[in-house]
């Protein structure tokens, strides 16, 4: 499904002054599409995310979803949280099966899903096992494969990776290109690791700390799968990281070299 987002505002008042988070936003992300948004902390990427989820409504702006605008959450669109949000009171097995029971998937493929899923992540075993029973980097792994487990055509990720250590991470960044380019669903995810947007994305969407501008879209059409030492490759972070600064913003360039803010 493509999706668009149209001039999406958001403000939020606190106390008596108003933040504009995001203004004015705009972009298609076509049909089987691997989006990633980068930028810095507090620039509005979950609170983009959400919206486009349906979980919160933007000040001004609408989302499209083939056309059709979506105000509410809806199992067309798969989300996976920036802290896991897993069920606490489901096993790992009852998480993942959710999505598919909401979309009504026959038992027998139900099955056959999950066992694909649990291998996928390396959970076998940990089945009957409840959130709070789970490393950080499993729950990130379960909340990752439930978010697959519908087959959503938009799937939304905030970070789906960020608290899976680094050699997992590269091994389920692979199984999710690889899952991804299965079932080519159109993809929007948030991410703070440069290296994870070039190797998973078709294209990198840079937003700045201010007002969450586009400073920077960049396709990205290295074949697949991406040899990550290639010097194309490298090229493409060195972009990225330019881009960074820009996004980050002249004022704050020296408190980045100097290492007070993180970039996320
Ligand atoms: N419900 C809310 N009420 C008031 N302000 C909010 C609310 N949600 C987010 N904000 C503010 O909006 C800004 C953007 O927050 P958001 O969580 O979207 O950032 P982010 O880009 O996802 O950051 P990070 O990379 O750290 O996760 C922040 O300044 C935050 O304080
Ligand atoms: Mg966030």
């Amino acid at each position: 499904m493509e999706l668009t987002v149209e001039g999406i505002s958001k403000n939020f008042k606190n106390e008596n002054t108003v933040q504009t988070v995001l203004k004015d936003l705009s972009f298609t992300v076509r049909e089987g599409q691997f989006a990633t948004l980068l930028g810095p902390s507090g620039c509005g990427k979950t609170t983009l995310l959400t919206i486009i989820a349906g979980f919160q409504a933007a000040s001004g702006g609408r989302v499209m979803i083939n056309g059709a605008q979506v105000t509410r959450p809806g199992p067309d669109r798969g989300f996976v949280f920036q802290n896991y949000a897993l069920f606490p009171w489901m096993t790992v097995r009852e998480n993942i099966l959710y999505p598919m029971k909401q979309r009504r998937v026959p038992a027998k493929e139900r099955e056959k899903r999950f066992k694909e899923l649990l291998a996928m992540a390396q959970l076998e075993g940990k089945e009957k096992l409840y959130p709070h029973q789970l490393s950080g980097g499993m729950k990130q792994r379960v909340a990752f494969i439930r978010a697959l487990a519908g087959r959503p055509e938009v799937l939304l990720m905030d970070e789906p990776l960020g608290a899976v250590d680094m050699q997992m991470r590269q091994s389920l960044q692979e199984d999710l290109e690889a899952l991804w380019l299965k079932d080519k669903t159109t993809v929007v995810m948030v991410t703070h690791d440069v290296d994870e947007a070039i190797y998973l994305s078709d294209r990198v969407i840079v937003m700045s700390a201010r007002e969450g501008k586009i400073v920077d879209d960049m396709p990205v059409r290295l074949p697949r799968p991406r040899d990550r030492k290639g010097m194309e490759y490298q090229k493409h972070k060195e972009h990225l990281a330019e881009a960074l600064k820009v996004a980050v913003g002249r004022q704050a360039e020296t408190a980045v070299t100097e290492g007070k803010l993180c970039l996320a």
